[in-house]
């Protein structure tokens, strides 16, 4: 592929990356723990509202426990040096006049007035159509996207975690459901396992183009 010599880096990390599903149980060190939680933070927004917060877990603490319940008993959620649950705001928050939207849009050009203008007939258009949750969810795949993208172009292993109970990752969190939702869990760490092979259809069968 005739692409600079950065885009191949990165492509290969996508080759690279696969759902790893067993980890050595070790803890990532400090810099590669804070480096994977800055390709999350760094991560596109709606309206750049950021309705997430990332909560880190290491292993061997009852946390970490009641998470692998919550999450069926999968072994990535055992052995994983990293857990990230990302967690999402609850409808309520994005009211043009709530207290989190009026502080995120403070840090914008112009303030909440300019911020308030552009955002209310979207946010409107998504309370109709009851999608405010599903749209501030969604984002969150962005995130945990960037981060096991990252993970990969730092030689470290991933797995996206969506089998899991909410209630009860809320609950292992000590997070207010009335506030929170999970938007997804994502594991990091070394392998323990042998790379499965990646498996996906050709460009040809998926890409089609419409000018
Ligand atoms: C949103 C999402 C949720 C997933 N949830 C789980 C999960 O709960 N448990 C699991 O073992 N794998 C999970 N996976 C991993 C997928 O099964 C895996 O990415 C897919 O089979 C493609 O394989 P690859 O990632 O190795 O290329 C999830 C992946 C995504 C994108």
């Amino acid at each position: 592929m005739n692409v600079p010599a950065a885009a191949r880096d990165f492509l290969a990390a996508m080759e690279r990356r696969y759902a790893c599903k067993l980890y050595d149980g070790a803890r990532l060190s400090p810099e590669i723990e804070a480096y994977i939680l800055e390709c999350g933070r760094l991560s596109p927004s709606s309206f750049g509202l950021e309705p997430w917060t990332f909560i880190a877990n290491h292993p061997g603490g009852p946390v970490r426990e009641a998470m692998f319940e919550a999450c069926f008993a999968q072994d990535a959620v055992k052995t994983a040096g990293l857990v990230v649950a990302i967690l999402v705001r609850r409808a309520a928050s994005y009211d043009p006049d709530s207290a989190f939207v009026l502080e995120r849009a403070e840090r914008f050009p112009g303030g909440h007035p300019v911020f308030r203008a552009d955002y209310i007939g979207y946010w409107q258009f998504l309370k109709d159509e009851g999608r405010l949750e599903e749209w501030a969810r969604a984002q969150t795949y962005i995130a945990a996207a960037n981060m096991m993208t990252g993970a990969a172009f730092a030689g470290v292993d991933s797995c996206a975690i969506e089998g899991y109970k909410e209630e009860s990752i809320l609950s292992a969190l000590d997070a207010d459901p009335s506030s929170w939702r999970v938007g997804l869990v994502a594991v990091f760490g070394r392998k323990a396992e042998e790379r499965r092979e990646k498996i996906r259809t050709s460009a040809s069968a998926l890409i089609q183009y419409r000018d």
